[in-house]
């Protein structure tokens, strides 16, 4: 889950790292109040979860607290890469900027370790300092029982040749934001830009935090952090009831289990939609090794909730859950629905494969359920699927 800055900012603030002063708001008359509180001068800033917003024009300095209002109205509302601004924040202005760093700590996934990243050529976007001026990244590995050390935290330093005027204070805020990364159980923590302002002081003015979610069981205070507005009802409500979905525009609802059969599945639904009348898939469902009658009508409740599916295609592969397991959960799930009150009218693909593929296949055939119609291949099931969505 990636934060916005200003969240990013109160977790640094809470550990420790040094930020300024920021208020988050929603109209721009608040921006008034806030910037009084934040110094009488302030730095309006658009709050959207994508980079690049000062060249965008969603960062803009505000001198007193009425220009602040102006500024927030121009702000609110804006789009920034597809992002519509609903919140800015205001944030105290830094005394005199003197230079622009960047550090960050996240995990390394190709070489399974921690990595840390930091450049003296801050404040741009570090995607430029990285294909451009390669050797102006520092990057070094951090070893996930050592951590950050101070001598790990000067090496560094060290490696992106930060002046020896602020190496101390680089070295402190190094270890002081691994902290955020260990103790908050994030996948990135960023800051850019680090600065150093003319008097000397090295200041966190921009953070950027991904919090990684598997951590939440032992993260109570991150549920608080969630955009919920932003979320789409349907992924909320999957989310409710611990489904991995995503919703996509598209009429086919996607219900497979094993993340690799689901993506398959909706690329070869894609395929077979472009002969009828270009229907896409219309989720991604992955309901797991365990499919068991409630999660299968907990997954149908909420593809035959969205109300751009016209039909559905269950993919599924029998492994450790054999066939006929998920066949039986398939016609109980159904049964459950309608016992439920809910609308159940959509056309049902059934392809099911793999362990006891026979004995699943002959308990939907005696089912013989009105919305079920089995088809045994992948490539026929999608493209049965994908006629029936194009012929509603
Ligand atoms: N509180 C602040 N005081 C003074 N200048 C700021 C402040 N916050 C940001 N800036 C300036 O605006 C630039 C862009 O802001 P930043 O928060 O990094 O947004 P983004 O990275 O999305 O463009 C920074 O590089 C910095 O020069
Ligand atoms: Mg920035």
């Amino acid at each position: 889950m990636d934060l916005f800055e200003y969240q990013a900012r109160d977790l640094f603030a809470k550990h420790g790292v040094p930020v300024l002063a920021g208020e988050v708001i929603e109209t721009p008359e608040e921006a008034r109040g806030a910037t009084e509180r934040v110094g009488g001068r302030s730095v309006v800033k658009a709050q959207v979860k994508t980079g690049g917003r000062g060249k965008a024009g969603g960062v803009k300095l505000a001198d007193d607290p009425a220009d602040a209002v102006a500024k927030a109205e121009g702000i609110l509302g804006m789009d920034i890469k597809g992002h519509t601004v609903h919140k800015v924040m205001i944030a105290e202005m830094a005394p005199g900027i003197a230079s622009e760093y960047y550090v960050s700590f996240l995990l390394d996934r190709a070489n399974r370790t921690f990595l840390a990243m930091a450049s003296v050529e801050g404040g741009v976007e570090i995607e430029e300092v990285a294909a451009n001026n390669p050797e102006a990244l520092a990057k070094i590995a951090v070893d996930a029982n050592e951590g950050v050390t101070e001598a790990k935290a000067r090496e560094i330093v060290e490696a992106a040749k930060f002046p020896a005027e602020v190496a101390d204070q680089v070295v402190d805020v190094l270890q002081t934001l691994w902290t955020v990364f260990i103790k908050e159980d994030a996948l990135l923590v960023e800051v850019n830009p680090l600065v150093k302002t003319e008097d000397g002081k090295i200041l966190a003015l921009d953070g950027k935090v991904s919090l990684d979610e598997n951590a939440d069981f032992r993260q109570p205070d991150h549920e608080a952090l969630e955009d919920k507005a932003a979320a789409n009802p349907l992924e909320a409500a999957a989310k409710a009831k611990n489904l991995n979905y995503v919703k996509l525009e598209g009429e086919v609802g996607i219900i497979g289990n094993g993340a690799g059969l689901v993506m398959s599945t909706l690329d070869v639904v894609a395929y077979a939609g472009e002969k009828h009348s270009g229907v896409k898939p219309a989720n991604f469902l992955d309901i797991g090794g365990g499919a068991s009658a409630e999660v299968m009508a907990n997954g149908l409740e909420i593809i035959l909730g969205d109300p751009d599916v016209k039909s559905v295609f269950v993919n599924v592969f029998g492994g450790i859950t054999a066939c006929d397991e998920v066949a039986n959960g398939i016609v109980q799930a159904l049964e459950l629905l309608q016992s439920r009150g809910e609308d159940v009218s959509k056309p049902l693909v059934v392809r099911l494969d793999g362990n006891n593929a026979e004995l699943g296949r002959k308990i939907l055939s005696d089912a013989n359920h009105p919305l079920v119609q089995r088809v045994d291949t992948m490539d026929g099931a999608a493209d049965k699927a994908a006629e029936l969505a194009a012929a509603k």
